[in-house]
Order: structure tokens, then C-alpha cells, then sequence
């Protein structure tokens, strides 16, 4: 099927001259990137502009960044713990500077082997500067124009605010700040209780630092099964990072030394410095998409579910399409949609399968539908769920962490869901994204073996239990 359709197209495109290209891209993070090699392999020519590195928010100022600010956290962790698996350490301190040329080195070295694989490919001209679109099939970066006969528009997120709350990038930061402080905040708020809050809070208090999360939701993780935000409520409270749920923020003023934050009803929180983290928001503004008729929904890039826009030829992917802003989100829609021009017909993305993770101490990990979500689509009693306790898991019990796998089943029917906390479990996802995106049945998932002693076992162990043959556990 894919050759012949790859055939008829070949026939039909004519060679590119210096501007014009079968693809022009807009923006070279996760999505733009992705799309930009996968068309490329595809044979087709692509110009990818990006006013400022290509790689993008998940490379630069998220997702790796932050991990590794995370991955240092846990270091001074389990030095201060170290005495429990009888080692001697002592943690004499954690070096900021150090941290930071760790973690830039890190970024450093995925940048460039980002870069040589764009600059390998001989159909992609990469082009450095600021574009906007001034025509429907025409993307112009300091006065040259770039004509795609399709464009994709992948211009990404910024750090969204509250009305009237002015980010200073001193007291009142971004992550985007926060991944380049010099130093250790001896206190800290953190607003907002979604994903960048809770791995925030979570490193600067391995870090030492003493946080309090502040959510206006009844609890922390909202969009995650009810059960997860319990299990990490539980352990942020046992690591002693506060957290007051369920009160929206109304104000924060500056003292002598830091910020005070007021909640709604009149309780304040004082700290050195507060850390915003409400949400992302699409990158769309002042680009010419509306100029040129691309529609969009609170600046949202509206898609049908083959990521077009309402321009013929126009795509968007990415954190600038509603839905998770996740960079494998954006990896999967760029190749998308390169496969989608080129003429390959790629079955459409189930953005419930996109496996999320949240890399906090513990980790969160999930995929599928919720306890809740599940309940709602399929009927109250036509969902079962299963929790196995990985204090039944031998490499569990060797980490020392605490947590769960929890799956959700359709009765006589697959797997919708897997939720999972505990060390390492972001690990763990790519099984359990597997078997819900191949809907799998627990008794399918009970046949295969989980090496001895891993915390997949967990996984299999779970599965055995809900087909009925329960091993470590009881039914
Ligand atoms: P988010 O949408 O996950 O969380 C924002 C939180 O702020 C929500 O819980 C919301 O209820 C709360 N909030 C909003 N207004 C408030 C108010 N007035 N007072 C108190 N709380 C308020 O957004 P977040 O954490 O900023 O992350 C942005 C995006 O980046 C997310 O879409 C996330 O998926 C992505 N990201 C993903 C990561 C991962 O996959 N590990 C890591 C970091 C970010």
C-alpha cells in the first residue's frame, strides 16, 4: 500500500528550486524537527526555521533540563539516605554550579547530535531566524520567503501566567528561569499543582529547599486517575514538601526578603521566591496564522484529527494542536503528518495512548483512561480495576519504594488503562503503553514472562491477578 501510494506521489512533485520545498516548517522543537527528518527520509525537500535553537522547549528549558535537575535531586536523596542500605556518606552540600554544568552538558551534548543529524540530511535547509506566515503556502524569515507546498506550523508554548500576575524572573519566576537559578532557594512556593510544579517542588526539596505547592484543584496531579494524586500527596507529605489543594491563588506581593503569596479566603505563604507553573500556552500570536485564515480556539491551533488546519496544505503539530503538550506527542504528530503528505495514509494518533510521565519522587506513570474516565465511557459495572503493591515486588522492596500498579479492564474486554507510582516507574510505561495501544486482554498479558527480580514483574503480576491466576498476591 505505502509503496504505491509513495509511487504516485513522486510522479507528481517537480524539483524545488532555491525557496520553494515540499515542506516548510515553522518552529524546530519536538514537532518541527521530528516532521522535518521523517519527510526528508521520505524523499521530499524541507526548509526548517527556528528563530532560536533548534531542539526547542523540551531540549533547552523542560524536559531535559529539568530532568537532570531531577536526577541530581535524587543524588543528594539517597546520599542523605545512604545509611539505610548500610553505606556511609554524608551530603555536604549540593553545588549549584556543579548541578548547572552537569545539566548543560547534558543539553549541550543532545544539541549537537540534534544538529548533525538536520545539517546530515542533505533535503533539509535549515534556516535560523524569526518567520511568519504571509501567505498560505509561504513562510518569510527577513524579507526571503519560503514556499512550501505544504506548510506545518510547530511554533510551540511559552510559560502562560495569571491575569495581572507579572513574572519578574527574580521572585516571581518560569521554569524557564527556574532551570537557570545559581543557587539553592532556602524557600520556595510553587504555583500551581500540575506536572512542572510537582517535579519542581520535588527537586528543589532534595535540594533542601522548603516548598509549598499551592493548587486551586482539590488535588495535586489533577488530570491524573484520583488514586495517583492520593499516592503522591502521601509521600510529599512523608518528605515534608506542604501543599495547600483546593484554594485558588489570589495574590502575591514582594517583602523585604522574598514573595507572600495570599490564597483566596486570606491565608498567606511567604518564601524567597515563587515559581509559576499554571499551564503552558500556544505560541501563535503575531505570526500571521489568523491572517492567513488558520482558525483558532483560545489560540489554539484548531486540527481535525489529521492534523489539518482550516488552510488546504497547512498542518500544525505540537503543543500549538489542544491536547497534551508533550514532546513525544509532538515527535509522533511531526512524522505524522511527513508520512501524511508524502502520501502514506498513517492511521491517526489515540491521544489516549500517549503514555505520561510525571518524574517526581515518586515517579507517576500513565496511559489510557482513568478509574473515573473508564467508568463513564464503559458503565459503572463494567470496569474492573486491580491495584498490585509493589511492596509485593522484589526489586521494590531492594529500592525501597512504595507504590502501585493499578490496571483498569472492561469486563470480558481489554486493558484501558494502567496508572502507575513508585521509583523507576516511568520505566515501566512502555510495556503498559504497549498493551493498551495493542488492547491487549490480561489473560493475553498473563502468558508473557517478566524477568525475576524487576519491578515489571509488577506489571505481569497485576495482569496475572486480573485474569484470575494471581501469583504474589491475592485475587
Ligand atoms: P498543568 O496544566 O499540568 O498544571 C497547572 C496547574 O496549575 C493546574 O493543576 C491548575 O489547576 C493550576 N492552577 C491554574 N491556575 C491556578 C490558580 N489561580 N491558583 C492555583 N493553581 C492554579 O501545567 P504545567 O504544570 O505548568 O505544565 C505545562 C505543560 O508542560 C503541561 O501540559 C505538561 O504536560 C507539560 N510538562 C510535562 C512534563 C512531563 O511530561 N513530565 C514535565 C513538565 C511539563
Amino acid at each position: 500500500m505505502a509503496e504505491v501510494a509513495r509511487a504516485t506521489w513522486e510522479m507528481t512533485v517537480s524539483q524545488p528550486n532555491e525557496t520553494t520545498f515540499d515542506v516548510v516548517i515553522l518552529g524546530g522543537g519536538s514537532g518541527g524537527y521530528a516532521a522535518a527528518l521523517r519527510a526528508a527520509q521520505l524523499d521530499l525537500s524541507v526548509a526548517l526555521i527556528e528563530k532560536d535553537k533548534l531542539g526547542g522547549t523540551c531540549l533547552h528549558r523542560g524536559c531535559i533540563p529539568t530532568k537532570a535537575l531531577l536526577h541530581a535531586g535524587e543524588i543528594a536523596d539517597q546520599t542523605r539516605e545512604s545509611e539505610a542500605f548500610g553505606v556511609k556518606a554524608e551530603l555536604l552540600g549540593v553545588d549549584m554550579a556543579g548541578v548547572n554544568t552537569y545539566k548543560d552538558g547534558v543539553v549541550g551534548r543532545l544539541y549537537k547530535g540534534l544538529q548533525g543529524l538536520v545539517k546530515g540530511s542533505k533535503l533539509i535547509t535549515y534556516v535560523e531566524g524569526h518567520g511568519t506566515l504571509v501567505a498560505p503556502n509561504a513562510v518569510e524569515v527577513d524579507g526571503t520567503r519560503y514556499t512550501g507546498r505544504n506548510v506545518i506550523l510547530a511554533t510551540g508554548s511559552y510559560s502562560r501566567s495569571l491575569p495581572g500576575l507579572e513574572l519578574d524572573g527574580e521572585r516571581v519566576i518560569s521554569s524557564e528561569h527556574a532551570l537557570t537559578l545559581d543557587r539553592v532557594p532556602t524557600s520556595a512556593i510553587v504555583l500551581g499543582g500540575g506536572v512542572i510544579g510537582v517535579e519542581f517542588a520535588s527537586a528543589w526539596k532534595s535540594f533542601g529547599a522548603d516548598v509549598t505547592i499551592l493548587e486551586a484543584l482539590p488535588r495535586l496531579v489533577a488530570a491524573e486517575d484520583a488514586d495517583l494524586s492520593k499516592a503522591l500527596e502521601r509521600a510529599y507529605r512523608k518528605r515534608g514538601i506542604n501543599f495547600k489543594v483546593g484554594k485558588p491563588f489570589e495574590k502575591v506581593e514582594r517583602t523585604e526578603n522574598g514573595v507572600r503569596a495570599t490564597l483566596a479566603g486570606g491565608e498567606t505563604v511567604e518564601a524567597e521566591l515563587m515559581l509559576v507553573a499554571v499551564g503552558r500556552g500556544p505560541t501563535t500570536a503575531n505570526l500571521g496564522y489568523e491572517e492567513q485564515g488558520v482558525t483558532l480556539d483560545r489560540g489554539f491551533v484548531t486540527t481535525d484529527e489529521r492534523l489539518r488546519t482550516s488552510v488546504p496544505n497547512v498542518y500544525a503539530v505540537g503543543d500549538i494542536v489542544p491536547g497534551l503538550q508533550l514532546a513525544h506527542r509532538g515527535f509522533q504528530q511531526g512524522i505524522f503528518v511527513a508520512e501524511e503528505i508524502a502520501g502514506l495514509n498513517p492511521p491517526v494518533i489515540d491521544e489516549a495512548g500517549i503514555p505520561r510521565v510525571t518524574y517526581s519522587d515518586p515517579e507517576l506513570a500513565s496511559v489510557g483512561l482513568t478509574e473515573a474516565k473508564a467508568k463513564e465511557r464503559h458503565g459503572d459495572d463494567k470496569v474492573t480495576a486491580y491495584t498490585y503493591n509493589l511492596g509485593g515486588n522484589g526489586r521494590s522492596s531492594i529500592l525501597k519504594t512504595q507504590g502501585f500498579i493499578k490496571v483498569v479492564r472492561v469486563d470480558d474486554g481489554p486493558v484501558v488503562g494502567i496508572h502507575m507510582v513508585g521509583a523507576r516507574v516511568g520505566e515501566l510505561i512502555a510495556e503498559a503503553q504497549l498493551i493498551y495501544n495493542w488492547e491487549a486482554y490480561p489473560a493475553e498479558v498473563a502468558q508473557l514472562i517478566h524477568p525475576h527480580p524487576t519491578q515489571s514483574e509488577a506489571l505481569g503480576e497485576a495482569h496475572l491477578a486480573l485474569a484470575g491466576k494471581p501469583l504474589h498476591a491475592h485475587a
